[in-house]
C-alpha cells in the first residue's frame, strides 16, 4: 500500500518515514499488518541530501497542501494511510491569522475530503496539539478535559480534531489525532514554534553558541523526544478502529520540566561552560503562549494503548547528544 505524509519533509515528518521505512508494514483498521510499497512525502521544501530518500519506495511531491491538484495526485487508489503533519505551527498561527487558516483549517478540510473519495477509507493520523488546552487548567490534565484554546493554532488544531472525529464516526475516514507534547531537542535550524525556545537553549549552547530564553525560569513545559513520538504516533496509527468508541483523540503522555530544570540538566550533562551560554530575556507574546499550554497531562488512554514518557530530560539531551553532537 501507498503511504502518505504531508509535512513529510519537516523535522518529524522525515523520522517518521524513516521509521516507517525501517518497520516496512503497517497496520491496517482491523488490525493485520499491510506491506508498504511507497512512501509519499508531501511537502511544500522537498527533503534533499539523506541517503534515506534514495529508497525506492521514496517518491517526492513538492508543492502547497492547498492545491488540491497536487494532494488527488498523491492519494492513488492504492493509499492505506495518511499522516497529516503539514502545519503552521504556533508563532506563525499566532503571527498571522489568514496563513494559518488556510494551512491548518482549509488544506486540512480539503485533504479529508480526498480522503473520502478513496476506494477504501484510509488511516488518517493527525498530529494536533497539547496547545488545543488552554484557560483555567488544573495542574494535571485529565484526557476529558474540555480544550480552551488561548491562541489561533490550537484553535485550529481542535478544529481539525473535530473534522476528523466526525468524519470517522460517519465511516468516512478511519482517524485518530494525538495530542503532542513539546517536542525536543529538535536538531538544525529553530522554527516559528513559541515552543522553540525549548530546543535552542539545548541545541545551541552544545553548539558552542549563546542562546536566549524567552520565557520565566520556573515556566513549566510538557515534553517529550523526537524517538518518543514517533514511536507513539505509530502506536497510535495501528490501533485498530475498535480502540476507540466515542473519542478520536489521543493526548500523549509526556513529562514535566521547568525551564530552570532544563538549564540544570543541560549543566550536569554537558558541563558549566555549556550552561553558561543561556542568557535569559523576558519575550510577552512567547511567554503568554507557552504559558497558557498545559503543563501536564494524565494521558491515561495513550498508555492504555502501550504509549510512554521518556525517562527524564537528561536522557532527551544524551540523546540528542549521542546522535547530532560531533564529539
Ligand atoms: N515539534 C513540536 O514540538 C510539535 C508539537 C505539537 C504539535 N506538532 C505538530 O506536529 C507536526 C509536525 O511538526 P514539526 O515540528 O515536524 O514541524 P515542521 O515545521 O518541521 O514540519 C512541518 C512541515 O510542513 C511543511 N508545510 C508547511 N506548510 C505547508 C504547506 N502549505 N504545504 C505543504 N507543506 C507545508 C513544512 O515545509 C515542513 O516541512 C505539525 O502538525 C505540528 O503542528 C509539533
Amino acid at each position: 500500500m501507498r503511504v502518505v505524509i504531508t509535512g513529510g519533509a519537516g523535522f518529524l515528518g522525515k523520522l517518521l518515514a524513516q521509521k516507517i521505512l525501517a518497520k516496512g508494514s503497517l497496520a491496517n483498521s482491523s488490525g493485520e499488518s499491510r506491506a508498504i510499497s511507497e512512501v509519499v512525502l508531501v511537502d511544500i521544501a522537498p527533503a534533499s541530501g539523506e541517503a534515506w530518500l534514495n529508497d525506492p519506495r521514496v517518491k517526492q511531491f513538492d508543492g502547497d497542501i492547498n492545491d488540491a491538484g497536487l494532494l488527488n495526485e498523491a492519494l492513488t487508489p492504492n493509499t492505506g494511510s495518511v499522516f497529516h503533519l503539514a502545519a503552521v505551527v504556533s508563532g506563525q498561527a499566532e503571527a498571522d491569522f489568514d496563513i494559518g487558516m488556510k494551512v491548518n483549517v482549509d488544506a486540512t478540510r480539503t485533504l479529508l475530503e480526498l480522503c473520502r473519495k478513496l476506494p477504501a477509507p484510509p488511516k488518517f493520523l493527525f498530529t494536533s496539539s497539547c496547545a488545543v488546552f488552554g484557560g483555567d487548567l488544573p495542574d494535571v490534565l485529565p484526557d476529558d478535559h474540555l480544550p480552551k484554546p488561548q491562541g489561533s493554532y490550537g484553535i485550529q488544531k481542535f478544529i481539525g480534531e473535530q473534522m476528523i472525529s466526525d468524519m470517522s464516526r460517519r465511516g468516512m475516514i478511519d482517524g485518530r489525532s494525538v495530542r503532542l507534547p513539546t517536542i525536543t531537542v529538535r536538531p538544525g535550524k529553530p522554527n516559528k514554534a513559541a515552543s522553540s525556545f525549548a530546543s535552542g537553549i539545548i541545541r545551541e549552547p552544545l553548539a558552542g553558541v549563546s542562546a536566549v530564553c524567552p520565557t520565566s525560569p520556573d515556566t513549566k513545559v510538557w515534553l517529550m523526544s523526537p524517538d518518543r513520538v514517533i514511536d507513539n504516533i505509530l502506536i497510535a496509527h495501528d490501533a485498530p478502529a475498535s480502540t476507540f468508541k466515542f473519542n478520536r483523540t489521543i493526548t500523549l503522555p509526556g513529562i514535566t520540566v521547568t525551564v530552570k530544570e532544563m538549564v540544570e540538566s543541560l549543566r550536569r550533562v554537558a558541563g558549566e561552560a555549556v550552561a553558561s551560554r543561556i542568557t535569559w530575556q523576558l519575550d510577552p507574546a512567547i511567554d503568554r503562549l507557552v504559558t497558557s499550554w498545559p503543563k501536564a497531562c494524565a494521558g491515561d488512554f495513550g498508555k492504555s494503548l502501550g504509549m510512554k514518557a521518556d525517562a527524564s530530560f537528561d536522557d532527551i539531551i544524551r540523546d540528542y547528544q549521542s546522535k547530532y553532537v560531533k564529539s
